[in-house]
């Protein structure tokens, strides 16, 4: 476990030119970084994880100045940008066809597509390791694939920690779910609501995204079917406390609850407690014993929590 002082922040950088594995805070969750120019660093990631060869990476950037190196930024995309970054925004944008040699991404962090996925970050400590490092970071949630996403070290070092080489610790991130995912279809396409509200996203642009639809041809692997799941079966919509199980509350009037996400029915605050109390309900759960969720209301970050949510209580493959 490194401090995020300027010694953790050089170590940190140092093993990552190594070609090492180094987990860091974000506002949204931790992220596992890899040198995103360097092939082996990027293979680990995915045997880190667990997680399948053919589901990209999001390439973390200290600037927004320099996304032009790696990817076609305009229009729509430029707009968000300026917008958004730093921020809880992920832009998946064509691959620069002309790229200098020098900017040659690591083809496995696109799994082979002609786009790539970019974001700029909005937290000190992961800024500072992106300014210490000084090239691009390619960082999926620093969690096994299809476990709940850490948003504390301590949630990485349990899933991880014989795996990577360190963890910055920078304290609980403050957005607690991933970042928003936007595409261009050539029109906008949310891939993954998140930690920036959609509607920000709307407001900005002056027109309405389309969700993503099954089958489109830009539609990323990984986002369906059970992920973010907790070991106990996951029930939701729970109003009032079904018998027997954990329930997990938000708002007033959710007497009994085991915890509650945000008692003042905030869903900033809600979205900021979900994975770790996700986590430790799981702990305290007897074997089968369900966790039970009370309604979320679907707007601002509360898509991004019923997202998670939903695939929490998916049918385990
Ligand atoms: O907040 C976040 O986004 C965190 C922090 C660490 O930045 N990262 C994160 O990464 O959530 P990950 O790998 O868990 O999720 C990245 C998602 C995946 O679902 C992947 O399929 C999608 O981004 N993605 C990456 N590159 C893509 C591309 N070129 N086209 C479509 N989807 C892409
Ligand atoms: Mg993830």
């Amino acid at each position: 476990m490194l401090k995020p002082d300027a010694d953790g922040l050089a170590r940190a950088a140092t093993l990552l030119g190594a070609g090492e594995l180094v987990a860091f805070p974000t506002e949204t969750v931790y992220g596992l970084g890899a040198d995103a120019h360097n092939d082996r660093a990027v293979a680990r990631i995915f045997e880190a994880k667990g997680r399948p060869h053919f589901n990209p990476l999001i390439v973390h950037l200290a600037d927004a100045a320099h996304a032009a190196r790696y990817a076609v930024l305009d229009g729509a995309a430029e707009r968000l940008a300026s917008a958004f970054w730093p921020g809880a925004l992920t832009l998946v944008l064509p691959l620069r066809p002309d790229a200098d040699p020098d900017a040659r991404l690591s083809p496995l962090v696109s799994a082979g597509l002609p786009t790539v996925a970019l974001r700029v970050p909005d937290h000190p400590v992961a800024h500072g390791l992106l300014a210490a490092f000084g090239g691009p970071v390619a960082a999926p949630s620093a969690n096994r694939s299809g476990s709940i996403s850490p948003t504390r070290a301590a949630h990485v070092l349990q899933g991880l920690g014989e795996r990577i080489a360190a963890v910055v610790d920078g304290g609980a991130c403050p957005v607690g779910v991933e970042s928003t995912i936007l595409g261009f279809d050539p029109a906008p396409v949310l891939l993954r609501p998140g930690g920036l509200p959609t509607e920000a996203i709307e407001d900005c642009l002056g027109r309405r995204v389309a969700p993503r639809r099954a089958g489109d041809a830009i539609t990323s692997p990984g986002q369906l079917s059970s992920h973010y799941a907790p070991d106990a079966p996951v029930v939701l919509e729970a109003a009032t406390p079904p018998p027997g199980a954990l329930w997990l509350g938000f708002g007033s009037g959710c007497d009994g609850a085991a915890l509650n996400l945000s008692s003042t029915g905030d869903l900033v605050e809600a979205a900021a407690n979900l994975f770790h109390a996700l986590r430790e309900l799981d702990a305290r759960a007897e074997p089968g014993q369900r966790i039970a969720v009370a309604p979320i209301p679907d707007h601002g970050l509360g898509r991004a929590i019923n997202d998670r949510l939903r695939r929490a209580a998916a049918p385990r493959g």
